[in-house]
């Protein structure tokens, strides 16, 4: 349940103190950050607190997270000039602080700790656009009219994705997600020509590791198959698609994880409890991770996300 440390008042206290950046960057703040939601809500597995746009920094990026809008680039990328800027990502030496959180976190938890990184596409989206955008119009517009331009900052973001993931897994993370949050904004045909080479090659280049490679973006009702043939093993699914027509889509064999709605949790207990049963009748809890179908919104209240773990754990298909 990502985000889920957003909800607790112990979350809220230290960011108080600390920007989202300063606590990414300290071991000690994003170590503590993941271990809240785990202690308080008994989940399954913790998910490393990072974002998405920390290794860009570390590729030379200037940039900064707006509490309620999100990252914001100073100077964005829209030129093949601006493009040679980014350097590669040396995880050791430019992220060496992420890594270090990985380790004191498996030493920590006694739950798989999930590792993450934004896919290109996304990241592509925050570097052109220079921040949120609803219609990701000016990437799209670099995409369509500049695919030279567009394939060397996808080749870029690929690269540095791939060496960032392996490098976490290998600080000890026992499975990677890649958040490709936004590439809904695509139609299946531009997804297989913009996108899908440089992904494909992503969970190609983390084969060898032998982890569970999750892959997960936000209205890709239309894009499941072709995300999923790029080569993951779990297929996240957002609240828009109920999961048995996922499974439909997808096929009997392949791992789902999803896909309550966020906001279901701000109804009464009664209700949350109905649609999460539903959910799980949807797959017969087989092949299934349980989760929300994006992020916990920062108004839920914490003691439903609690009871929402213990109504999963007495699951009985
Ligand atoms: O779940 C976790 O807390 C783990 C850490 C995590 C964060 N960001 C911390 C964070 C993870 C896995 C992310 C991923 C991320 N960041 C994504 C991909 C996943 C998704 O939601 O689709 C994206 C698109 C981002 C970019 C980003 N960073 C956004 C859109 C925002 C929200 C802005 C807002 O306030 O609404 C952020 C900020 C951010 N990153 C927060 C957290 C906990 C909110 C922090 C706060 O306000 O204190």
């Amino acid at each position: 349940m990502r985000q889920a440390g957003r909800s607790l008042p112990e979350y809220r206290a230290l960011r108080e103190r600390h920007s989202i950046l300063e606590m990414c960057r300290t071991p000690e703040l994003a170590t503590e950050v993941t271990l809240q939601p785990v202690r308080r809500l008994g989940v399954d597995a913790a998910i490393l607190f990072s974002d998405i746009v920390v290794p860009l920094q570390g590729m030379g990026v200037d940039l900064d997270i707006e509490p309620g809008r999100g990252p914001v680039i100073a100077q964005p990328v829209r030129s093949s000039s601006d493009v040679a800027r980014l350097t590669p990502l040396d995880p050791a030496g430019d992220a060496g602080y992420v890594l270090d959180a990985v380790k004191m976190l498996v030493s920590e938890l006694d739950i798989p700790l999930i590792g993450f990184a934004g896919a290109p596409f996304t990241l592509a989206s925050y570097l052109i656009e220079g921040g949120p955008s609803r219609d990701h119009a000016r990437t799209k517009a670099l995409m369509f009219s500049e695919p030279e331009v567009w394939g060397q900052l996808m080749q870029r973001l690929s690269d540095a994705v791939s060496v960032y993931l392996r490098a976490q897994v290998e600080a000890g993370a026992s499975a990677i997600q890649l958040f490709d949050s936004w590439v809904g904004s695509l139609s299946p045909i531009d997804y297989e020509l913009y996108v899908a080479p440089w992904v494909t090659s992503i969970f190609d280049g983390l084969d060898d590791l032998g982890i569970s490679r999750i892959h997960f973006g936000v209205v890709t009702g239309e894009l499941l198959q072709p995300m999923h043939a790029t080569g993951c093993d779990v297929m996240g699914v957002d609240w828009r698609v109920p999961m048995d027509q996922a499974r439909a889509r997808l096929g009997e064999d392949v791992p789902l994880q999803g896909n309550l709605d966020p906001a279901i949790l701000l109804a009464p207990w009664e209700v949350v409890a109905q649609r999460a049963t539903d959910v799980l009748d949807r797959t017969g809890g087989q092949k299934h991770i349980f989760n929300l179908g994006h992020g916990v919104l920062p108004q839920t209240d914490p003691g439903q996300l609690a009871r929402l773990v213990e109504h999963i754990h007495a699951f009985q298909p």
